[in-house]
């Protein structure tokens, strides 16, 4: 079973191609250059640079994987959540194909897809835990299994990617800001400034990171951009606290033995470190995707759309539809 998964939910495109358990190619056009002018990414031009780019990163899957259009068995493309004219460039595109080669065409929803790139590792456990941590979402999961989840927290505001994104911008440094907030960490004393930790209430497995941005900007009208790397270093101290308080909730609740995480933010070595040290404490498994599979990418969607089919899902029938973030 050769399985196509696309990817164009929010900035980047993505194409992936699986067969069995490998991931034989797994190629993203980033819009990182087209979008940093703007300090945040601009929809229109999101949608624009993924219709100019998605026909040549098929193809370009297809030679990586030493595959053909014929040897493919089944499309998986996102069609939630996200930007819509974004996710509907790869929604026609995989449509088209699908009708083109005669393969059935799978919806697959992003979130959920960020988890599934840790699905080829062995010994998972079901059910599981999972949390997705991106520029657009902050949000806890109960996995029953490979294909049946539910959400048990989410962002009240800000996503945690965001947030990172807000602040870098704040002082002035390029977008996307986490990777520079956490380069310029590196170099700074988390212990300098004490930013407040948003737990909201006591049993909350919700996040709110607008507070935890506007206490960085109060600092940054008194004081000034003269500590920035201590204050990069204390911000992603209190992010660090949140979240590993937030997994610490949810263990609570639903006692389960492994952990998955997805999204960009979980690249952060601060962040992923603290919360496998914390995980292992508690005799918990974390299970974190390596570099690339953290990040948008069209392999996550092969591999959610190849649980899918294991699962005996059916396709839709026909239309496709697209679901935009609220
Ligand atoms: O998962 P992703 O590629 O896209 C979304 O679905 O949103 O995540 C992008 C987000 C951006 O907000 C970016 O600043 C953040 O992930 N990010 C990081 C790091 N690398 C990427 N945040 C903190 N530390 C990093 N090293
Ligand atoms: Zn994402």
């Amino acid at each position: 079973m050769t399985v196509l998964g696309i990817e164009s939910s929010c900035d980047e495109t993505g194409v992936g191609i699986l067969r069995g358990k490998n991931l034989l190619a797994n190629v993203v056009a980033t819009q990182e250059s087209i979008h940093q002018l703007y300090g945040g990414i601009v929809p229109e031009l999101a949608s624009r640079a993924h219709c100019s780019r998605i026909d040549r990163l098929y193809w370009l899957a297809l030679k990586r994987s030493r595959c053909v259009p014929s040897s493919l068995n089944a499309i998986g493309v996102t069609t939630e959540p996200g930007l819509k004219g974004s996710l509907l460039v790869g929604v026609s595109f995989a449509t088209g194909l699908g009708y083109g080669l005669d393969i059935p065409v799978y919806q697959v929803n992003h979130l959920q897809a960020h988890l599934a790139a840790n699905y080829l590792q062995p010994n998972l456990s079901f059910p599981a835990l999972g949390l997705v941590v991106s520029g657009g979402h902050t949000t806890l999961f109960y996995l029953k299994d490979k294909i049946s989840f539910q959400i048990i927290g989410s962002t009240l505001d800000d996503a945690c990617g965001e947030t990172f994104d807000k602040v870098a911008r704040m002082m002035n440094l390029p977008f996307p800001g986490g990777p520079e907030i956490e380069r310029l960490a590196k170099q700074g004393n988390p212990e300098k400034f004490r930013f407040p930790v948003p737990l909201l209430s006591p049993k909350s497995l919700n996040f709110s990171f607008s507070g935890l941005k506007t206490a960085v900007l109060y600092h940054l009208n008194r004081y000034g951009r003269k500590d920035v790397p201590d204050i990069c270093a204390s911000f992603q101290k209190t992010v660090t606290e949140v979240l590993r308080e937030k997994v610490r909730r949810a263990l609570e609740i639903y006692q389960v033995k492994t952990f998955l995480f997805g999204g960009g933010v979980m690249r952060n070595k601060t962040i992923s470190k603290q919360l496998k040290e914390f995980l292992r404490s508690v005799g918990v498994m974390a299970i974190i995707p390596e570099g690339k599979l953290c990040l948008d990418n069209g392999g996550m969607v092969a591999i959610m759309t190849a649980a899918l089919i294991e699962s005996g899902v059916s396709p839709p029938e026909r239309v496709i539809r697209v679901v935009p973030t609220k």
